[in-house]
């Protein structure tokens, strides 16, 4: 630390270093400390105290004989005081160094001590490695948040948004602000409201995304934005979903699809690099989406290891086995992956696989086990030796391997089939640490079939262009269209998606009326950016990424909530300020509101 403060509620100390910044270079200096009580060790006569502040620990000694009056303040030393402790830094005795500690060779001997403020017992002991509930922590957040694992985390997410600042700003992207104050924006999410006093009855709506503003500043000319933003989203909530959540966001103008992921690929590249050290080869591989659903089974494929699935139907073509015979008909499809040199799967482990899979719509799983005499499977006598050998050619099954088979509607054999690929891989340990696997999805469906809604929708979101070869089919097979959209997936985790924009009122058009929508409804979402599109907007495309997720990654955490300072519970709330909270009747009052219980 270079820069000496002048401190007022320091008690006349002023800090020089950083804990876990002593090094033996700085050994016979004087210097100031400055942090928390980590641990308090009372020898009798010595009394060793871990120093803590966002850098690390630094051991302090209050020696009885030498400092007198120092040890005597270290006496009442409790957990996660307060304090400022001034003295010479020395080398640790040769047999008390740690070298699995940062500061290890290293110790502070107090000559002067300050509490600069007590604490009470606190809830739980501040280390990492303790078992404390869930919601003990987030009551208490500001103390679990000085522990050293979420401070490493809340750093990282600072370096990785200077690196995006620095590259996009490189890159020629300014950052502007926009409303969170807003009207309902495309993303397909649930709104949070808010109402307006002023205009009794009427609500703004809290940006699930800035889509519709940064596509306007394109309309503006403004060329290049981006900004680190939050989102809001009332949705359900998973381990990699928070209410308020942040997105890097961009907006490009003039540029080609292939120059757009050029740049952003070049953006998440640079992330990693100056966070983590790690270089991802670019360009990324790239993907369609037919074959992340037929190798895979999602959209978001871990690729991180192969077990890929494979559509098998053909092989069952008039098959005399009745379930399956009766599936293929009504339009499934069997698919099946092969578990290399799982001879150990007991009866057990197979049917929790089953388990597992049902958990995902799957009715159930069949399997086959490739003995050194032929497959042991209720399948076996339904199959000719050909088709089986033909099925453990197209799956590269060896002896040996266990051949897991589901036979499902598309959608539910892709969805259990591809959950339990990454189970498999988790139990089984094929996923390799701290590597990252990272590419783009691209050719996604332009519309979906909602079953909710009983109509077409769009898949990312109304704006998004089609294929210009595919702009004729709107009006014969929209389903068949497919979109100039495209996510990022690292290690099957969906951490951005974007797309090139519909630019031209008459193709917006065509697309509203494939997704039945009417010129009034869309003029009474949308009105204003159909109005901007007509005064010259220039062809453009951009892309989100999620902050929060991209930082899990990063620092290989386990939960959205590791890298965010005040997350939110699985219920949407905020145990320590309460949020959300029931309000004054005269609130509500002068919003012209009314609870109903
Ligand atoms: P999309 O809805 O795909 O696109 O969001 C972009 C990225 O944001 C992240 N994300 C979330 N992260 C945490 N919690 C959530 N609830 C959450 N929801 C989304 C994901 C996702 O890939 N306006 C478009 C982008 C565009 O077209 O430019 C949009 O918001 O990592």
């Amino acid at each position: 630390m270079k820069e000496m403060q002048v401190n007022t509620g320091n008690g006349g100390f002023v800090r020089t270093h950083y804990c876990g910044e002593v090094t033996r270079e700085d050994c016979g200096k004087k210097i100031t400390l400055m942090g928390w009580v980590q641990r308090r060790r009372d020898l009798g006569g010595l009394i060793f105290v871990d120093m803590r502040d966002r850098s690390g620990i630094c051991q302090v000694v209050f020696n009885p004989e030498t400092f007198p009056q120092a040890h005597a303040v270290g006496h009442n030393l409790k957990s996660e005081y307060c304090v400022a402790v001034e003295g010479e830094l020395s080398e640790r005795p040769k047999e008390m160094r740690n070298s699995a500690m940062q500061t290890g060779e290293v110790e502070l001997i107090a000559q002067r001590v300050a509490i600069l403020n007590e604490a009470k017992t606190p809830p739980f002991v501040v280390e990492d490695g303790q078992e404390v509930s869930e919601a003990l922590k987030l009551k208490y957040r500001y103390l679990d948040l000085r522990r050293p694992s979420l401070q490493a985390n809340l750093m990282l997410r600072h370096k990785a948004a200077m690196a995006a600042r620095t590259y996009l700003d490189s890159a020629g992207f300014i950052e502007v602000e926009t409303p969170v104050l807003t009207k309902s924006t495309p993303e397909g999410a649930r709104d949070y409201l808010v109402p307006s006093r002023v205009s009794p009855g009427r609500f703004y709506a809290l940006p699930q995304s800035p889509q519709l503003f940064k596509q306007l500043l394109m309309v503006s000319g403004f060329d290049r934005y981006y900004q680190i933003v939050k989102c809001f989203r009332d949705e359900d909530l998973r381990a990699d979903r928070q209410p308020e959540f942040t997105q890097i966001d961009m907006e490009t103008s003039f540029m080609s699809m292939d120059a757009i992921l050029a740049t952003m690929e070049g953006l998440i590249a640079a992330i990693f690099e100056k966070t983590i050290g790690v270089s991802l080869p670019t360009p990324l591989p790239r993907m369609s989406y037919d074959e992340a659903m037929a190798s895979y089974g999602v959209d978001r494929p871990d690729t991180r290891f192969a077990l890929k699935l494979h559509d098998i139907s053909a092989h069952f073509k008039g098959t005399d086995f009745k379930v399956i015979a009766s599936i293929l008909e009504g339009g499934g499809i069997v698919k099946a992956l092969a578990i290399p040199g799982a001879a150990d799967l007991s009866r057990k482990d197979i049917d929790d696989l089953g388990a597992y899979a049902a958990d995902f719509g799957a009715k159930g799983i069949l399997w086959a086990r490739l003995n050194e005499d032929g497959w042991q499977s209720s399948l076996a006598k339904h199959l000719k030796p050909e088709q089986r050998a033909a099925i453990e050619r197209e799956l590269d099954a060896k002896k040996g391997d266990v051949i897991i088979f589901i036979a499902d509607k598309p959608a539910v054999a892709n969805a259990s089939l591809g959950a339990l690929r990454l189970h498999i891989a988790q139990k089984r340990g094929l996923i390799p640490e701290r590597t990252f696997s990272a590419l783009w999805v691209t050719d996604f469906p332009l519309l979906e079939w909602s079953e909710e809604d009983k109509r077409l929708v769009s898949v990312h979101h109304p704006f998004t262009a089609p294929r210009d070869e595919d702009i004729a089919l709107l009006a014969t097979s929209p389903e068949k269209v497919k979109a100039q959209a495209y996510d990022m997936v690292i290690n099957g985790s969906e951490v951005g998606g974007g797309s090139v924009r519909i630019h031209r009122r008459e193709v917006q058009q065509r697309v509203f009326k494939a997704i039945g929508l009417s010129d009034d409804e869309a003029r009474a979402k949308f009105g204003f950016l159909l109005d901007a599109l007509e005064y010259g907007a220039p062809p453009h495309g951009g892309i989100a990424f999620g902050f929060d997720r991209l930082v899990m990654l990063l620092a290989g955490a386990p939960s959205l909530r590791d890298v965010i300072a005040f997350p939110k519970t699985a219920k949407a709330s905020c145990t320590m300020t309460d949020a959300p909270s029931e309000v004054d009747e005269r609130q509500l009052e002068a919003l012209g509101l009314k609870v109903i219980k």
